[in-house]
């Protein structure tokens, strides 16, 4: 990519003022990558405490885990298609699979489907994914070259928080989709998405900077904000490009 281009994809993000030297490789200064990290690694296709899940009123969620081993990619998303799970299936206008690269190295999660994703069937397609396309592309990598998914396939009414029991019964659907497409680094976008994917209440000013490790396959995982709320802060954009280089410098290192 050019440096012209790149300046342009750097005043999308809000930062106007950044110098890039060199190619996007030498961008980022080269450093010891810390790995692991936060408490241990999930096990296996682990997204919430079961405790939680177990309140309301759902399967433990080690009952579910690879629950839906064995899917390929049709036969999954004909099963998303037709889940009935939980009771979002009642509001939503249709389930929002995930999009993208079925080779692709990154795989990014968000939260939950929004009104437009729930028009349209495809994630991060308002204007917080304008800024999500926009952030990808400073670190060089299309839309398309990537797979880009939520934590949940169906939108919360009035995108309210996805409660414990839903993230419960849809992550098997994320975790069967990682299992498919073998990412070499997974960047997780905003709160929700980093607290379900790593069972945890910690804070995600605390996630950050940090590898995680998702699922069996041990998967690395970044932190870093939701394009959402970098639209309502916009001084933490410059945040959010640590971040992303951060996550590059990770995946140039598997
Ligand atoms: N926010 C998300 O977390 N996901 C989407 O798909 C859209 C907005």
């Amino acid at each position: 990519m050019n440096n012209a281009l790149r300046q342009e994809y750097f005043a999308a993000l809000g930062l106007e003022s950044w110098v890039i030297r060199g190619t996007a490789a030498a961008a980022v200064e080269p450093r010891e990558i810390p790995v692991p990290v936060v408490g241990s690694a999930p096990a296996a296709g682990s997204a919430l405490p079961a405790a939680r899940a177990t309140r309301q009123g759902t399967a433990p969620r080690e009952a579910i885990v690879a629950r839906e081993a064995g899917a390929d990619w049709r036969e999954l998303r004909a099963r998303v298609a037709a889940c009935t799970r939980c009771s979002l299936s009642s509001t939503r206008t249709q389930t929002v699979f995930g999009v993208g690269n079925l080779q692709a190295e990154w795989l990014i999660v968000g939260e939950a489907p929004g009104a437009e994703e729930d028009r349209q069937g495809e994630p991060f397609v308002g204007r917080a994914g304008q800024l999500l396309n926009s952030m990808l592309r400073a670190i060089g990598l299309a839309r398309e070259q990537v797979f880009i998914a939520n934590v949940l396939k169906c939108r919360p009414p009035g995108n309210r928080d996805p409660a414990a029991g839903e993230a419960a019964e849809c992550l098997p659907y994320l975790e069967q989709q990682i299992a498919l497409l073998q990412p070499k680094i997974m960047l997780a976008v905003g709160r929700i998405s980093a607290q379900n994917l790593l069972r945890t209440d910690v804070t995600l000013g605390r996630l950050r900077q940090q590898v995680h490790r998702f699922g069996a396959a041990q998967v690395p995982l970044v932190v870093t904000y939701h394009p959402a709320y970098l639209l309502r802060t916009p001084t933490d954009k410059r945040k959010a490009w640590d971040d992303l280089k951060f996550a590059r410098e990770v995946c140039a290192s598997v």
